[in-house]
Order: structure tokens, then C-alpha cells, then sequence
């Protein structure tokens, strides 16, 4: 692989960003995410946590899909991605249950969040090592709880996986820089 080869993404999602002339650097960041979203599942799955695994890469390669019809949202913040995003894997067929983490990506404190959009919001922290102390929290909650484990003992855990994860945050950014944001 070159310095900024793009990790594959799920051959349906990769299919449908070509299908809708998605900007390069919306390719890399979903790749980029999806990448530590199968790091952050194989270790929730060895800890005992049951979850639709399939879901949540799904939601990780998708989740900013919104930005193919919004790409000011590439380098500005706004949220209109997050509705459109959904609507869009809607209306490509994409069920439901793994359309939603375009909707809810950035919001895991509402009532009801499931446990596989507690970990796209995770995976799309992760990627560039940033730490967010209330979303690690309700994580360790679930691992503890499924492990039967003491709450430090899952943080622990959860903390080494997300250093461990941070540490190769310089090189998956230079690698995000390095496509652009505009097609062609
Ligand atoms: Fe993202």
C-alpha cells in the first residue's frame, strides 16, 4: 500500500459513492472510519458485547454519506448532512436499521441510542484520536455490563483499545488530507 492508500470499504458502499460522484475526501474519511470501526468491533465482540456487527460497518462507511449532497460540510460544520444523508441510503433502498447512523451519528445522548450508534460515534472520534469522555462512558457501560465486569476494569480496556487506536491518528489525517475535496 502507498503512504495514502485508502483501506476497502464494504464493495456495496464503495459502488454506491461512485454512483454518486462522491469527493475524495469524503472516500478516505468513510474509509478511514470504517477501518477503526472494524478494530473497535472485533475487540466489543471479544469482550462479550452482543451487537449487530454488520450494522456498524455499515454505519461507519456511511454515516457522512449526507456530504455528497451537502460538501460544504467537508471543511465547514453543519449538520444538514445528517438528515440528507439519511434520506439519500433511503431512497437507494438501504434499510432502515442501517440507514439511521446517518441521522444520528453526532448525537449519542438521547434516549433509546442503541449500542451499534454508540460505536459509529465512537469509530468516527477514534479515527483522528479524539477523546470524548461521555460517549467512552456509555460504551464502558454496555462492556461492562455484557462482560460482567467492574466498570474500571471495562474502561481500562476500552482506554488501552482507543490509545492504541490514537496513536495512528497522524497517519490516517495525512492520509484524509491528501484527497481532495472536490471531484476531478
Ligand atoms: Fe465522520
Amino acid at each position: 500500500m502507498t503512504a495514502t492508500a485508502l483501506p476497502p470499504l464494504p464493495p456495496d458502499v464503495a459502488e454506491l459513492l461512485r454512483a454518486l460522484d462522491a469527493p475524495p475526501r469524503l472516500v478516505a474519511h468513510l474509509a478511514l472510519v470504517h477501518e477503526v470501526a472494524e478494530e473497535i468491533t472485533g475487540f466489543c465482540a471479544r469482550e462479550g458485547l452482543v451487537f449487530d456487527c454488520e450494522a456498524v460497518l455499515y454505519g461507519a462507511a456511511t454515516h457522512d454519506i449526507g456530504k455528497t449532497v451537502h460538501p460544504e460540510e467537508l471543511s465547514a460544520p453543519g449538520s444538514r448532512h445528517e438528515p440528507a444523508g439519511h434520506a439519500l441510503l433511503l431512497a437507494h433502498g438501504v434499510p432502515e436499521h442501517l440507514a439511521r447512523f446517518a441521522r444520528t451519528h453526532a448525537s449519542w445522548d438521547g434516549p433509546g441510542v442503541t449500542v451499534e450508534s454508540l460505536l459509529v460515534s465512537l469509530a468516527d472520534k477514534a479515527w483522528k484520536d479524539k477523546r470524548v469522555r461521555d460517549l467512552e462512558d456509555l460504551v464502558v457501560e454496555r462492556l461492562a455490563a455484557a462482560g460482567g465486569r467492574e466498570r474500571w476494569e471495562a474502561f481500562l480496556a476500552l482506554d488501552d483499545l482507543l490509545t492504541r487506536i490514537g496513536e495512528d491518528a497522524p497517519r490516517r489525517l495525512a492520509v484524509q488530507a491528501a484527497h481532495p475535496v472536490r471531484t476531478g
